[in-house]
């Protein structure tokens, strides 16, 4: 803001008061700051103190001199303000800025209307959320404001250049100014503000009457301090801002007392669920709340861009443990949540993906505790019990989370919005739509079935034999999961096996399903018992270490407890046709799921024609195997993979581009690709927000002969967090980098 201010006048001395006043005055931010108090004590301190250049002990005293440029801040109490206001009426010239720190903005607002019988245009009613529980001159803290926000709520009939010099003033204070309504503003602060102190006070009120001697003060531990802090706040000042937002806070306090009412209830009846549900969800949201103020998200761009920069050569080895398999985690959550029971999930990926399934359950009611260290704990509430959602459910760049969730929500009773980020928006949905129809469902989509995805309630569904157009495990998933709510029995034909983890899983919460071949069957209507499901490392994940030690010499490493599911084995299988050396031992079986470790040593790579039956089951490890090609003697070419184009990217595209611009001779087909194999420059390359692109590029850089510098790699966290530090102990060579 290049808006200078002539004289600051700062009527009312308390901590804020006097906080802006030597700011102004220490930062420089006007000519002359003067200030009025009516206690003359106040006034010789604030002199003292160096708080303003002047005082005045009558308020008329300062008023005839000031004109355009001149700012009047009214830093009284809030229900002091309207006698100000009064009283500067008559004094004040038209021209001079007039502003004011009061809690409340309704009653302010009411005020200057009732003086001036209009809004004058001069007048720009102004919060900053900032204070202590000390009051007064003595408090005086002029870097109060830094960093804080200044709610400012001008009215329709404010001027913009007193609008502007307000803003100059708070923003050259430190603080960060942001716009609402009125009633916007009042009612934002009696829920975060106005009714915690309130609650405060009442509690220790409460206390305090409770026994005489008041010996409970003495045992008093953190909680009791952390709550009641704010009770130590002064009272006239609070007593003010409560009268004055009389309605906004009474709202709040309904609802919080309808909320203590029910948790009474669940304290009387024994109804542990429900009082949980309030921690757990709580828990959450404060969480949330944390992280947002940490990131200071109103001060710093939200979303810094992360690239790689990987150096180049290098070889893997050791034993590295992979995040938990995200199909799984996603199913885990979906089937725990319409059970009966408690579903405890160990090995659960917290990834942004299965994170972002979790969260629409929660929104949907279910009381779900962590995730903790891959521990989650899942309160079913029952094939019929989700809850209409407050909004849309928000479903980050995961296709896997719309599209089953699609399936098992269309025969809800309430209606449900998805959405997701850019990518997710731009994957096609029709593919889910069309059988979910023809099943009864009510779905509407954005143009050429793209998301956001709306769901109309109440439709009753009828079971469907359905033949699947593409091999695809979420569609295939998405019909099963309506299939339970379905009158009849739901059948999926598939034209190639896919990954058949929905249906294992159903099996596993006890539900029959009947496959035989490529055919899936069940009857809908049935219910799902909780049961205990460990999550096998995710086999996707592993791919890339997989890839990094057959391609890099001297590469020997193991990776224990992977999921080696039949219907997810293609790497494994494409990249021993290749020539490398993997070896699987240790088998077993979780909870329905066949797993073993890996190993992986270093043999040199020969290019295939990969036989297009190991598409599906290789489908998400293609990026990486297209790595493995560059480094393989000869051709590899790859046909019958059109579905890698509607992947979170373009993925033969995305991945050609990217190779190319290593020196990697890579034509990409309408289905596939063909790639040379040969030496691998460095370079920049763009992984668009494709997890799986960023981390192929950066394993591909083993074998480069320069840095690789692997732009917009935010993504990789939605299904491998940790990716980097792990990468790095493996003997990867990558640094992130933000901008
Ligand atoms: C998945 C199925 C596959 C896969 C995706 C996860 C699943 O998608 O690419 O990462 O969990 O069912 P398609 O069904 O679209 O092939």
């Amino acid at each position: 803001m290049s808006k200078k201010i002539n004289r600051l006048v700062v009527i009312g001395l308390g901590l804020i008061g006097s906080s802006l006043a030597k700011a102004a005055r220490d930062r420089g931010l006007c000519r002359e700051v003067i200030g009025f108090s009516r206690s003359p004590d106040t006034l010789t301190k604030a002199l003292n103190a160096g708080i303003v250049d002047r005082v005045v002990h009558r308020i008329e005293d300062v008023a005839p001199e000031l004109g355009e440029g001149d700012v009047v801040v009214i830093g009284v109490p809030t229900l002091t303000v309207p006698s100000i206001i009064r009283s500067l009426k008559p004094l004040l010239a038209d021209g001079v800025t007039i502003t004011d720190v009061a809690s409340v903005k309704g009653s302010v607002v009411n005020a200057v209307r009732e003086a001036y019988e209009c809004i004058p245009p001069q007048f720009v009613p102004g919060h900053p959320i900032a204070g202590s529980e000390k009051s007064g001159v003595d408090a005086v803290n002029p870097g109060l404001f830094d960093d804080h926000r200044v709610i400012l709520t001008p009215l329709s009939e404010t001027g913009s250049q007193h609008i502007q010099l307000v803003q100059a003033l708070w923003e050259g204070a430190g603080a960060v100014v942001s716009k609402m309504t009125v009633a916007e503003h009042d009612e934002v602060l009696a829920a975060t503000s106005h009714l915690p102190h309130m609650l405060a006070y009442a509690l220790v009120d409460t206390l305090s009457k409770m026994r005489e001697n008041q010996e409970i003060f003495r045992y008093a531990a953190g909680g009791f301090r952390d709550f009641t802090r704010i009770a130590a706040s002064d009272p006239i000042m609070w007593h003010d801002i409560v009268m004055a937002n009389d309605k906004a806070v009474l709202s709040v306090l309904e609802a919080l007392s309808e909320n203590i009412e029910r948790i009474k209830q669940a304290i009387t009846t024994g109804d542990s669920d429900h009082l949980l549900g309030v921690f757990t969800r709580a828990k959450e949201a404060r969480n949330h709340f944390s992280k947002m103020l940490e990131n200071k998200a109103y001060l710093e761009p939200m979303t810094q861009i992360i690239d790689y920069r990987v150096a180049p050569g290098g070889h893997v080895s050791g034993e590295i443990r992979i995040p938990g398999d995200k199909s799984i985690s996603h199913r885990s959550i979906m089937l725990g949540s319409i059970a009966q029971g408690v579903t405890e999930i160990t090995g659960f990926l917290e990834g942004e993906d299965s994170l972002a399934t979790l969260q629409a359950f929660r929104d949907m009611g279910v009381v779900i505790e962590g995730p903790t260290d891959g521990r989650v704990i899942v309160h079913g509430v029952g094939v019929n019990g989700l809850k209409a959602p407050a909004g849309p459910l928000y479903l980050g760049n995961s296709g896997t989370s719309m599209r089953l969730l699609t399936g098992l929500l269309a025969a809800q009773p309430f209606d449900v919005e998805l959405t997701g980020d850019e990518s997710l928006s731009k994957r096609p949905m029709e593919r889910i739509a069309t059988p979910l129809r023809q099943m009864g469902a009510l779905i509407e989509t954005e143009e050429g079935g793209r998301p956001p995805l709306r769901i109309k309630g109440g439709q009753s569904l009828k079971a469907i034999d359905y033949e699947l157009p593409m091999a695809s495990a979420q569609v295939k998933s998405c019909v099963l999961l309506a299939g339970l709510y379905a009158e009849g029995v739901t059948r999926t034909t598939e034209p190639a096996p896919t990954r058949d983890h929905t249906e294992r899983m159903l099996t596993g919460f006890g539900y029959r399903v009947d496959r035989k071949g490529a055919v899936a069957d069940l009857v809908g209507g049935g219910t799902l018992k909780a049961v205990a499901i460990d999550v096998p490392a995710d086999i996707s994940s592993a791919t890339f270490y997989m890839v990094a030690a057959a391609i890099a010499p001297g590469s020997d490493i193991i990776l224990p407890h992977v999921g080696v599911n039949p219907t997810r084995i293609g790497v494994v299988n494409i990249l021993q046709m290749m020539g490398a050396d993997i070896q699987l031992s240790n088998h077993s079986e979780v909870g329905g799921e066949p797993v073993a470790d890996i190993r992986v040593r270093y043999a040199p790579l020969h290019g295939i024609e990969i036989p297009e039956d190991q598409v599906p089951l290789a489908i998400d490890e293609f990026p990486a195997l297209f790595v493995a090609a560059a480094c393989a003697e000869g051709q590899t070419i790859l046909t019958g993979a059109e579905e890698l184009r509607v992947k979170e990217s373009d993925r033969i595209q995305a991945m050609a581009d990217g190779l190319k611009i290593l020196g990697v001779d890579a034509v990409p087909t309408a289905d596939g690709i063909i790639i040379n194999g040969g030496p691998i420059m460095g370079g920049e390359v763009d992984s668009v927000d494709d997890h799986r692109i960023a981390m192929s590029f950066a394993v591909a850089a083993l074998r480069a002969s320069n840095p690789v510098l692997i732009r917009n790699c935010n993504n990789v966290v939605t299904s491998f967090p940790g990716f980097v530090s792990l990468a790095n102990e493996a003997g990867l060579n990558v640094v992130e980098e933000r901008r």
